[in-house]
This record gives C-alpha cells, structure tokens and sequence, in this order.
C-alpha cells in the first residue's frame, strides 16, 4: 500500500527553512506575531535604571531542558519567575537561534509573541504593556521557546532598580513526553506552543512538563531523516538532535541530571512513525525490533523514574482518499501488534505501563497537507489524553481559565 504521504521526509525538506507564513481562512494572518519586545542597550550591573540577576539566580525556574551552558534544547523549554516593579528585560547570550520566537506572558494574561536574537537585550515588561498588567500586584513573567528546532542562552534578567524576582513554587507533579513531530507540534501555527505535547501539559495548568521531541526522530537509535541518534539514546540528554546541539556538543550530548531534577509521574511515549517511515533512505525497522527497541525504552525509563507510570500513544500514519471508494480511511496503525507486544510484556496497566488507543480520535480533515495535525487536531488529541490521565490516574484539572492555544479564537456571527 502507498502512504498518502510521508511524514518524516517532509520534515526533512522542511526542517531548515525556518520562516512560515500563517494562513487563516485562506489569508495571511495580519500581525501573527504581536507583543515583540524592544531591542534596548547592553545594561551593566552598575545600571541606575535596572537591577540584574545573572543566569545562576535561584529565583529563576528553569522549564523543560536546560544545559549547563543556560542553553534551552528540545520543544517548549521556557523560563518563569515573579516580579515587583514595571519592567522587565532579558539578555540572551551568544548561543540563541537568529530570530527565534518565544510565546511570553505576565501572569495569567493572554500570551505574546517576540522574536529575539543572540548577543542581545530585549525590554519585554514596560509601564502599560502588555495591557491590562495591574500594578502592586503578584506577578509572574514567563516565557516558552517555541521551535523544537532553535533555542535561547540566557545571560541575565533585569527588573527595576529598586525591584526584585523571586521563585515560583514548582507543581508537585511533572509529565514527561517522549516523542517527535507530533508530540512537537511542526507545521503548528506556533510551533511546540501550538502541538500535542503543550496543549495537553498546559492545558493541565497545575503541572510541570518536559517536552522531549524533535521532528523526524525515530525510536529506535539510528539515523533518521536529519537525527544523528534516536530516543532510546537521546532523551536521556540534555540537548536534542539538532545541527545547533551537534555544533555544541558534537557525539557526546551531556547527560541529563535525573537524579537532581524533578521526577516525572506520567511518562507519554509517541514514537515509531519515522522508524516505520524512514524506509526511504534506509530500511524501516521491522516489527520484531521495533519491539524489542520500545522494551528497552520502557525499561529506561522505570529506570529513570522508578514510580512513573507509562502511557504509550498509539502512532497513527493518516488518512487517504480509498481507490474505488467515495470516503476516506485511516491507515493502519503503526507497528500495532510490536506496540501492544511491548506493553503486554510489562503486564500492562497493572505494571505501570497504559496503551492509549487514537484510533477514531482524528479523522481526515485534522491532519493538514504537511501530514501532520492541524492545530485541531492537536487540540483534539491533547484533550482525549488529559481525561485518559484523569480517569485513569485521578488527576484534576486545575480550572486557571488562562489561554493555552493562543490566537485561536474564532467565531461565526451567523
Ligand atoms: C519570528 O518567528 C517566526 C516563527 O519561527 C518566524 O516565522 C518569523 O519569520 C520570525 N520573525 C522574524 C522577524 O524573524
Ligand atoms: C559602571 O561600571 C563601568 C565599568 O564596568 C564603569 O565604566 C561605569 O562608569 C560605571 N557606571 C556607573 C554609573 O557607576
């Protein structure tokens, strides 16, 4: 059977070409970025205007993967502290990505879109934006990464003078995906702050998260449309597998902390569609190894976070139009039989280990033309997942009211 499409080698062209243009309803999406920060001088810790804090302050909270060099890898890793005073800025060291973007927000107001650059200071906080920030209040300045792809270095945060940060407490739970594009969110109309693995995590609003996932990455530990290694190897690093973190870092990614970092209570694996298309340059992994690969991913994971449950997504490969038929079909699923093989061999849900079924969750007109979920269609997948985890584990959503799908508010005056 022909594929209607190949997820991963459509990533592979596209990964590098980095400027996308948003279409809604067929147009350009006016301002798709709105809330840049300013660009402003170099501040000196002597400023008479600000106060610095450098990158090692405590009252800074690091999300997601960060290394030692304060550089931030993988998808959605963010900063988050709270603040008295008017103004905030940041500067962003040598390592930042040309251009990256960054969702940011104050408290719980809607997010903000600024793309910054290396060697660099942006004004993002200042008296009267973003609008509606009410003075002598509790408040929180965070930011997220939006490209699995790129990243920031952080240098050093400033507030006012006479001002100062301090620390967020962190949510006593903590999810960990483990995936590639769809767990990303590539082709997301913004990126990770627009995919699967963020609506579910923030659409929680009382967790912390990592977001381990980088387009085109297999399971299995090989090369695989622009990844050096696979997961079974890599999320156990600190960095991704992207050209930047090779320039960085070269064959020997640094190791992730575990043992000096949050444990994660809910790990979600969603992998296998690239070891399954990645026939084209080399041959698919076959079924058996599959198999095999996802035991040993499991097991690492146990490994890593002893009293962690498990949830493995099943991968779906997409819809196509049927020859003679006047609808469209789902694919079969992928490596379905490898897939329920490994969690059986655990015992299943009564050893740590859930099968999620997505079978009937998407259908045809919410994956877009680049294979991938439209921005629905990760709503829709996050949102079965968070009810899973609630019915089956007993979480409770913390009911924030704060925007977590920025800019996708439409409606009908019919
Ligand atoms: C800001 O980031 C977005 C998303 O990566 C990108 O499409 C856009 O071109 C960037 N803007 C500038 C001015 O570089
Ligand atoms: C701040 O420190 C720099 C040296 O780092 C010095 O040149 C400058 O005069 C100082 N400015 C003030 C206002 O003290």
């Amino acid at each position: 059977m022909r594929w209607p499409f190949s997820f991963a080698a459509i990533t592979f062209v596209c990964a590098f070409l980095s400027t996308a243009t948003i279409i809604e309803n067929g147009q350009v999406r006016l301002n798709p970025y709105p809330g840049q920060a300013t660009k402003i001088y170099s501040i000196k810790s002597n400023d008479s205007a600000w106060r610095t804090y450098q990158r090692n302050a405590p009252e800074i909270g690091y999300k997601g993967r960060w290394c030692a060099n304060y550089i931030s890898w993988w998808a959605a890793p963010g900063i988050k502290f709270g603040y008295t005073g008017d103004n905030i800025a940041v500067t962003f060291g040598k390592d930042t990505s040309h251009n990256v973007l960054l969702a940011w927000r104050v408290s719980g107001l809607p997010w903000n879109f600024a793309n910054v650059t290396a060697d660099a200071t942006y004004h993002f906080v200042k008296p009267g934006f973003p609008a509606g920030v009410a003075a002598g209040q509790t408040t929180i300045f965070e930011f997220r990464v939006s490209n699995w792809n790129l990243g920031v270095q952080i240098n050093a945060v400033h507030v006012d003078r006479g001002a100062a940060i301090s620390k967020v407490a962190d949510f006593p739970r903590k999810i960990e995906m483990i995936g590639d594009s769809l767990t990303a969110g590539y082709t997301g109309t913004y990126e990770s702050t627009s995919g699967t693995g963020w609506n579910l995590c923030e659409g929680f609003g009382n967790v912390e998260f990592s977001i381990i996932a980088y387009t085109g990455i297999c399971l299995t530990d090989k090369a695989c449309w622009g990844s050096p290694r696979g997961q079974l190897y890599q999320w156990m690093r600190t960095s991704d597998t992207s050209p930047r973190a090779i320039q960085k870092y070269g064959q020997t990614p640094p190791a992730w902390p575990f043992s000096s970092r949050q444990a994660a209570d809910i790990v979600i694996i969603n992998l296998g569609t690239n070891d399954a298309s990645s026939r084209t340059t080399t041959p698919a992994v076959s079924d058996a190894d599959f198999q095999a690969n996802y035991i040993k991913l499991i097991k690492s994971v146990f490994e890593k976070y002893p009293n962690t449950k498990i949830i493995v997504v099943q991968p779906w490969m997409g819809y196509y139009r049927a020859g003679s038929g006047n609808t469209y079909r789902q694919s079969p699923n992928t490596y379905k039989a490898a897939i329920r093989g490994a969690v059986n061999s655990f015992g299943g849900a009564s050893g740590g280990v859930h099968y999620f079924d997505t079978s009937g969750i998407l259908q045809h007109s919410d994956i877009n033309p680049k294979g991938h979920p439209t921005d629905v269609g990760h709503i829709k997948l996050a949102s079965h997942l968070m009810q899973f985890i609630k019915l089956t584990f007993g979480w409770n959503f913390q009911n924030t009211g704060q925007e977590v799908q920025s800019h996708t508010m439409y409606w009908n005056n019919a």
